[in-house]
């Protein structure tokens, strides 16, 4: 799949196709429940790693409504997968996506989910032709609306009980930013 110029390099990051030997950094990263806790998914077994992983690695084309794109976030320094940015294609005529991110507890606070997550979001607008990207979290996940905020999109929903998420109510914030937006403030 030849969307993106693939890898994306950054002053301390390299972003990259996910690959099947990716399972040993990423495992014990989407098994960890406290990374988990607000993802849409319990803490992953072995199993369901692989399984995950194989999606990964396979995807060949970025539908509109299909699987995400993710990408590894490599420490350029010592070569370790610390973390993973993805992508959901959400609206092709309206060149709608949405970004996602998910880091390793020992690379958190350090500024590199930021740092991933700029450079490939001005890929999605730049080589990917994107018009807006969104992205959303519980309003309890302080670390994720802040970088959010960072990246200088907007808080546009702030949903309340709106559904229940594992096992209780659900507040949700969707942020985004504009193509003329992500230009006006990254140029
Ligand atoms: C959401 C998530 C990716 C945020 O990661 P993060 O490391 O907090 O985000 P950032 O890269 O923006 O780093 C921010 C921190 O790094 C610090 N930092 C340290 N060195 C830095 C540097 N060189 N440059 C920038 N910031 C730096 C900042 O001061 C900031 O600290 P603060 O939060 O105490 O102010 C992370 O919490 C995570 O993976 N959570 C689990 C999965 C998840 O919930 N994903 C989102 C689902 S919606």
């Amino acid at each position: 799949m030849k969307i993106f110029d693939l890898p994306i390099e950054t002053e301390r990051l390299i972003l990259r196709r996910v690959r099947h030997d990716d399972f040993e950094p990423l495992f014990p990263i989407h098994s960890d429940s406290d990374v988990c806790r607000y993802l849409p998914y319990e803490p992953r077994d072995e199993a369901g790693m692989r399984e995950a992983l194989e999606k990964r690695v396979a995807l060949d084309r970025l539908e509109p409504g299909g699987d995400p794109l993710f990408l590894a976030v490599e420490l350029k320094e010592t070569g370790e997968v610390i973390g993973e940015v993805l992508l959901f294609y959400l609206n092709e005529e309206a060149r709608q996506g949405e970004v996602g991110y998910v880091f390793s507890p020992d690379f958190q606070g350090k500024g590199y989910a930021m740092e991933a997550t700029r450079a490939f979001m001005d890929a999605c607008f730049k080589e990917f032709n994107l018009h807006r990207i969104c992205a959303r979290c519980s309003a309890a996940n302080t670390p994720s609306w802040r970088l959010m905020e960072k990246l200088k999109m907007r808080r546009e929903a702030d949903f309340r009980e709106h559904e229940l998420f594992k096992g209780e109510w659900d507040h949700m914030y969707i942020y985004a930013i504009l193509e003329d937006e992500w230009r006006a403030h990254f140029n």
